[in-house]
């Protein structure tokens, strides 16, 4: 397969996306981005700060999109004005406590949602390439929270007609360790049997999944990887980009980092009763940028193997508990953080701990950072960047 040149990153703006769009630019690739600024910092006049910070990082350029990928027609003329290689899929809503308050409106809006409108506004058969726009209609038609997150899945059906409209077959796909519901077996290996999920974000990603091996197999011309990480935490090294949510979060290290910050008056910890060694939950972090570099290693196997569909693990395959992980923030930063004890979360399982040795033997990916964050240099560095970060986009300073 010829070498890549130019990539598009769906949800580029974000945390992992802006991340990934270093290790790109790094590696030489030409980047696009696209993002609809759900869940990242919208600029002014549509440009997206977190990527002029990637452009600063780098001092390489990247051409920026907002765009909504239910908006068919824009998403077509980035397709149509650019000769894109290979996509990297990030765009995505992750609400794993949220999607668990009303599941009920989720399977609905999601599921039986999605087969309606699928089944019904494409019709897409081979030789005349034609879909019918009501897709986007139909959905954004309401353009409310209740059809959020049935556009969460419809987003990628409807993207990749749009990729295969433009004869790219190349794919990287974010997907989730959610896919694992509460594994019997630990570590995790990718024949690890997936789809009895917890949760809705993770049955999302379970889905999208199925659509995508069902595309392989549709058709040969389709290459894809699906990446399942689990805990991403950390920041560049430059402190100039970071995890700093638009939208109310749930994630155990961003709320750290407020309550670290003085934003947050203390961390609630959900639940004292797993079956783990001190009772909280146990979960594989991995450092943003050492999953930024196994997107890099998928695109390359990608681009030399003809791979039809193949999933890997990016994790560390090491386990941290909610409160070694506090113990680790407090050690690293010096700050205390206070928490308060609180019921398990629903959709929330025990332990999620993978094994990589899969993207290790075939991707030639090493996690950089260990489990407690060093570069071997013995100071937490990703966690002291994380605060820093968030001191420089809060205009806080915090001492540590
Ligand atoms: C971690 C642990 C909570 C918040 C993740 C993310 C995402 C996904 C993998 C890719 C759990 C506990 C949390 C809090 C707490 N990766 N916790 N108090 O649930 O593993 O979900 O799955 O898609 O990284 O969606 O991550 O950070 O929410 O929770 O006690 O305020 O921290 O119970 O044990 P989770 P999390």
């Amino acid at each position: 397969m010829a070498k890549f040149q130019t990539i598009f990153v769906t949800g580029g703006a974000g945390y992992i996306g802006s991340h990934c769009v270093v290790e790109l630019l790094e590696a030489g690739y030409e980047v696009i981005a696209c993002d609809n600024f759900a869940n990242s910092v919208n600029g002014e006049k549509g440009t997206a700060p977190s990527l002029e910070r990637v452009e600063e990082i780098t001092g390489k350029k990247v051409t920026f999109y907002q765009c909504d990928l239910l908006d068919y027609e824009r998403l077509n003329k980035i397709f149509s004005q650019n000769k894109i290689d290979c996509v990297i899929h990030f765009a995505a809503m992750k609400a794993v406590g949220e999607s668990m308050e009303v599941p009920l409106l989720y399977y609905k809006n999601n599921v039986v949602g999605t087969i309606n409108l699928l089944e019904a506004t494409v019709h897409y058969s081979r030789g005349n390439r034609c879909f019918q726009t009501q897709f986007a209609v139909n959905v954004t038609s309401k353009p409310n929270y209740l059809n959020t997150k049935c556009i969460h899945i419809c987003y990628h059906g409807f993207f990749f007609l749009v990729m295969k409209a433009h004869e790219c077959y190349q794919l990287v796909f974010s997907s989730s360790c959610c896919v694992y519901g509460n594994p019997e077996r630990l570590p995790i290996t990718e024949d690890s049997p997936i789809g009895n999920v917890t949760n809705v974000y993770g049955r999302t990603k379970y889905l999208i999944e199925e659509m995508l091996m069902d595309l392989s197999r549709s058709d040969e011309r389709w290459n894809i990887c699906s990446l399942r990480y689990f805990n991403p935490v950390g920041a560049h090294p430059s402190g100039r980009i970071g995890e700093d949510p638009t939208k109310p979060y749930s994630n155990l290290m961003p709320y750290i980092a407020q309550v670290a910050l003085g934003n947050k008056p203390s961390l609630t910890i959900f639940g004292d009763d797993y079956n783990t060694p001190d009772g909280t939950g146990v979960r594989d972090y991995i450092h943003v940028m050492d999953l930024a570099s196994g997107h890099v290693a998928a695109l390359a196997k990608v681009e030399k193997d003809k791979l039809r569909y193949r999933v890997y693990n990016l994790g560390l395959g090491k386990g941290l508990s909610v409160l070694e992980l506090i113990d680790l923030f407090e050690k690293t930063t010096n700050t205390k953080v206070p928490f308060v004890w609180a019921g398990r979360r629903v959709g929330d399982v025990d332990t999620l701990v993978c094994d990589a040795q899969l993207a290790v033997r075939e991707l030639n990916w090493h996690a950089k950072y260990d489990a407690t964050f060093n570069l071997g240099s013995g100071v937490g560095v990703s966690v002291i960047q994380l605060v820093q970060t968030f001191g420089k986009v809060t205009g806080m300073t915090v001492a540590y």
